[in-house]
C-alpha cells in the first residue's frame, strides 16, 4: 500500500512533497495500529529512513537547533532520517523559563525544519524531574501540580497537530530493585501526577500519540516491571496512553539486554506501541555494529515497535561523545554501526538476540544530609556512575542572605573529564572545575534550592563541592 512511494524514494532523491507523503503514510499506518510487514519482495532501502519505511517504521535522530546551520550535519539529517526529536529545546526549562512565559523559538526551528523536509517530530518532554526551570524546581504541592498541568496544556496546545508522539512523562521510576516511583517534586504532588499529565496532554492534542519514556527499562527488571504495571493499570482504567519509549542508552556496563525483544513484546502485548527513543551504544567496530543490529532486529520483530530514534547524528554530537556511541564519526562518515543498522533494516528477518546479561543499574551515592547554610550557599552532590563515567546532580542551597549568583567548585580526580553540563556555566573540564549560575537560576531567596548537573568520564570525586555566593 505505501510500498511503491517508499521504494521510489529509496532510489532517488525525494522531493519534500513526496517525503512528506511517505512520513504521513508511515505515521498514519502506525497510528491505525496496522504496521505493515513488507514480506519478501521489498527492495533494499539505501538510507536509514527509506529502509525503515519499507518495514513500516520511522528512523529518527535527536537534533539540536544550534546545529541546523552546520551543513554536514543537516546534509546527513536530511538524507538519512525521517523523524526528529529536539534534544533539549522542548524541555521544561527551554519552553517555560519563567513561569507563564513560554519560549518556542528554538523548538520551532527544529519543527519547521522537520516539516519543510517531511519529517515527523517526537516531542520531548512535557513532565520530568530534570531540566526544570528554577521556578519549578522550587515549587511543591498544589501549586506545582497546577503549574505542571498548565505547562503540559500550553506546550501540547501550541504544537497541536505537529507532533507524532509526545514523551508526556519522562523517567518517573527509580533505579534499583524497589520498583518504586522516583522521588521528585512532581511525585510528591501525589501518585496520580502521571495520569493527570497524560489526561491533560490528550485534551490538548488528541492526535498525538502519548508515550511514557524511561531508561534502564530495556530488559525485564524491577524498574521495567513497575512501568509495565503502571501501563497495565492505565489501560484497565482508561487513562490515555498510546506508547512506551525505551531510551536504550547502552555501554559495556549496561549492554543490550538478552531479553530486549521479549521486553518490547510484553509491553506491546498490553496494547501500546513501543518506540526506541534515544538509542546510543558506546563502543566501536564490529562489537558496536553487532549491538546496533541486535536492537534493530528486535524492533522489526515486534509488530508494534513503530520506530527507532538515535540520540544524535555524529559521535561528536552525542551527549556522551567520548563513548563514540552513534552511527557517524565526527567527520560525518558512516561507521560499521551504520552499515549494520542499514543491513538489519533491510534484512528484516527476526533473529534471537545473542547479547550479554540484563542491565544492572550502577551504584547511586545518596545525597549528603547537611544543615542549611547560615550565609553564602551550600552545595551537595549525588552521582550515578557506570564503568568509565558518571552523571552528577548538584543542589545549591542559598544561605540566610539569599544569592544574586553562585559558583560551585568540584575537584575531579585525575583522569576524570567533564564532557557536558546543564543549568550552569562551566569553566574548565579537569581538576577543579567551576560551575556558575546561568541567567535564570542565580537569584535565590534564603533557603531556596536550585539544581544543575554535569556528565563526566572517569570516576567521581570523593569530596563535596564548595559553594560561594555573590
Ligand atoms: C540529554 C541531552 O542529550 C543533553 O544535551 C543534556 O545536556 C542533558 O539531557 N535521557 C533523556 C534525555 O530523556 O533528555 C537526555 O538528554 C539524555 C537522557
Amino acid at each position: 500500500m505505501i510500498s511503491s512511494a517508499v521504494r521510489d524514494r529509496g532510489r532517488t532523491r525525494a522531493r519534500s512533497g513526496r517525503r512528506a507523503a511517505l512520513v504521513a503514510a508511515v505515521v498514519s499506518t502506525v497510528a491505525a495500529g496496522m504496521v505493515v510487514a513488507f514480506a519478501g519482495t521489498a527492495s533494499a532501502g539505501t538510507t536509514l529512513a527509506t529502509a525503515a519505511a519499507e518495514k513500516g517504521r520511522y528512523f529518527g535522530a535527536a537534533v539540536a537547533a544550534h546545529k541546523l546551520s552546520d551543513t554536514t550535519y543537516v546534509g546527513i539529517l536530511n538524507r538519512e532520517f525521517n523523524s526528529v526529536t529536539p534534544e533539549n529545546e522542548m524541555k521544561i526549562d527551554a519552553t517555560e523559563p519563567q513561569q507563564g512565559q513560554f519560549t518556542f523559538a528554538n523548538a520551532d526551528r527544529i519543527v519547521n525544519h522537520a516539516r519543510a523536509n517531511g519529517m515527523a517530530v517526537r516531542g520531548h518532554t512535557l513532565a520530568w524531574h530534570s531540566q526544570q526551570p528554577s521556578w519549578m524546581q522550587n515549587m511543591s504541592g498544589t501549586a506545582l501540580r497546577q503549574a505542571m498541568l498548565n505547562h503540559v496544556t500550553q506546550v501540547a496546545t501550541y504544537y497541536r497537530g505537529k507532533i507524532h508522539s509526545w514523551d508526556v512523562v519522562n523517567e518517573a521510576f527509580a533505579d534499583g530493585n524497589t520498583g518504586a516511583r522516583r522521588d521528585s517534586n512532581l511525585q510528591r504532588t501525589g501518585n496520580d501526577w502521571i495520569e493527570a499529565a497524560f489526561r491533560a496532554a490528550r485534551a490538548a492534542d488528541p492526535g498525538a500519540k502519548l508515550c511514557y519514556n524511561d531508561y534502564n527499562t530495556d530488559g525485564q527488571n524491577a524498574k521495567s516491571n513497575a512501568v509495565y504495571a503502571m501501563v497495565q493499570d492505565f489501560k484497565a482504567r482508561g487513562v490515555p496512553i498510546d506508547c512506551v519509549g525505551f531510551q536504550s542508552h547502552f555501554n559495556s556496563a549496561s549492554p543490550v539486554p538478552a531479553d530486549y525483544q521479549a521486553n518490547l513484546q510484553r509491553f506491546a502485548n498490553l496494547g501500546v506501541d513501543v518506540q526506541i527513543t534515544e538509542l546510543d551504544i558506546e563502543g566501536s567496530g564490529t562489537a558496536q555494529a553487532n549491538s546496533y543490529a541486535t536492537v534493530v532486529k528486535a524492533c522489526l520483530a515486534v509488530a508494534r515497535c513503530t520506530g527507532i530514534t538515535v540520540w544524535g547524528i555524529r559521535d561528536t554530537d552525542s551527549w556522551r561523545a567520548s563513548g563514540t556511541p552513534l552511527l557517524f564519526d565526527g567527520n560525518g562518515t558512516k561507521k560499521p554501526a551504520y552499515t549494520a543498522t542499514l543491513d538489519a533494516l533491510n534484512g528484516g528477518t527476526p533473529v534471537p538476540t545473542t547479547t550479554p546479561p540484563p542491565t544492572t543499574p550502577g551504584p547511586t551515592t545518596p545525597p549528603p544530609t547537611s544543615p542549611p547554610p547560615s550565609g553564602g550557599c551550600a552545595a551537595s552532590m549525588t552521582v550515578q556512575t557506570w564503568t568509565g563515567g558518571f552523571v552528577a546532580t548538584i543542589r545549591v542551597t542559598a544561605g540566610a542572605a539569599g544569592t544574586n549568583g553562585w559558583t560551585t567548585s568540584v575537584t575531579l580526580p585525575s583522569g576524570a573529564t567533564v564532557v557536558n553540563a546543564w543549568n550552569s556555566q562551566r569553566s574548565g573540564d579537569t581538576g577543579t572545575v567551576r560551575f556558575s549560575n546561568v541567567a535564570y537560576n542565580g537569584q535565590l531567596a534564603p533557603g531556596q534550592v536550585t539544581e544543575f548537573g554535569f556528565q563526566a568520564t572517569g570516576v567521581p570525586p570523593a569530596g563535596s563541592p564548595s559553594c560561594a555566593a555573590s
